[in-house]
């Protein structure tokens, strides 16, 4: 391997590790004890088996992923040299790396009272928070503002004890409202953080399975909605998404003792 493949392979790497990977696995199991012996075990004469090759990425890959690392640092430089929220949103405005703004109408920041004590994180706008530049103002918004007045705190209150501050970890609405794709998580990840730590929220509240891979790196809401986390050194709850519990009323008593959960936090009970 020359200089050029080896930088490039190292490239890479260093891609798969911040999509997350830690361990060099295959996409499926390999039973090594059913193997035949001498494929398992190659003579040292035999060429080696295509599979354990490294594979060297194509081309066109290659420049997908240096493009999406390239969009990385430059998310991070943006968000971290944002001073103000204000700032955050223009810095969001002009980041060119992520091609979910091209379809998208409206940026999607925040709503509610940056003084807020209580901040949450959702995942990504809707059809209605496209057209209307706001976030959770479809049905899932509606009940999500229910849960949260039932106890007491609205993003249209005056007093920030009682307020709330709303954000997505896409700021612009994924076609079809796909799913986020690892890539977009990473590169507006730092715009995430930078956000929560410019508005400074005594508590976090992670909105279903995107906000919790976005900011804690791991998802499975199932098991780890109602369990308190730490993010960026203040409480971070998981807790089902509205449209989740649109689609399983059944599971909103989980959400009731969640949101009663955050209360007593709030109350300094916990
Ligand atoms: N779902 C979200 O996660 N965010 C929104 O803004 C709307 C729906």
């Amino acid at each position: 391997m020359d200089a050029t493949e080896s930088q490039d392979a190292l490239a890479h790497l260093a891609w798969q590790v911040e999509l997350g990977a830690d361990e060099a696995i295959l996409d499926a199991p390999v039973n090594r004890f059913e193997l035949p012996q001498a494929a398992a075990k190659p003579s040292p004469a035999a060429p080696p088996a295509p599979a354990a090759r490294v594979a060297t990425p194509a081309p066109a890959e290659r420049d997908e992923g240096q493009a999406a690392l390239a969009a990385i640092d430059d998310a991070r430089r943006r968000a971290e040299g944002a001073g103000t929220l204000e700032a955050l949103r223009e810095a969001l405005a002009g980041f060119q790396g992520c091609d979910l703004r091209h379809g998208a109408r409206n940026l999607v920041f925040a709503d509610g009272d940056p003084r807020a004590r209580v901040m949450i994180v959702g995942e990504a706008p809707g059809r209605e928070e496209d057209l209307e530049g706001k976030p959770f103002v479809g049905r899932a918004g509606q009940l999500l503002d229910a849960m949260f007045g039932a106890i007491g705190l609205s993003r249209t209150a005056v007093d920030p004890a009682h307020g709330l501050y709303i954000t997505n970890m896409l700021p612009w609405r994924p076609p079809q409202n796909r799913d986020p794709t690892p890539e977009e998580i990473s590169m507006l990840q730092p715009f995430v953080r930078r956000h929560v730590e410019l508005a400074d929220p005594e508590v976090l509240v992670l909105m279903g399975n995107w906000a919790c891979v976005g900011l804690l790196g791991r998802k499975g809401i199932m098991r780890m909605r109602g369990n308190w986390e730490d993010v960026l050194g203040r409480p971070a709850l998981p807790m089902f998404h509205p449209a989740f519990l649109l689609r399983q009323p059944g599971e909103k008593a989980k959400a009731w003792a969640d949101l009663l959960s955050l209360k007593a936090r709030l109350r300094g009970d916990t």
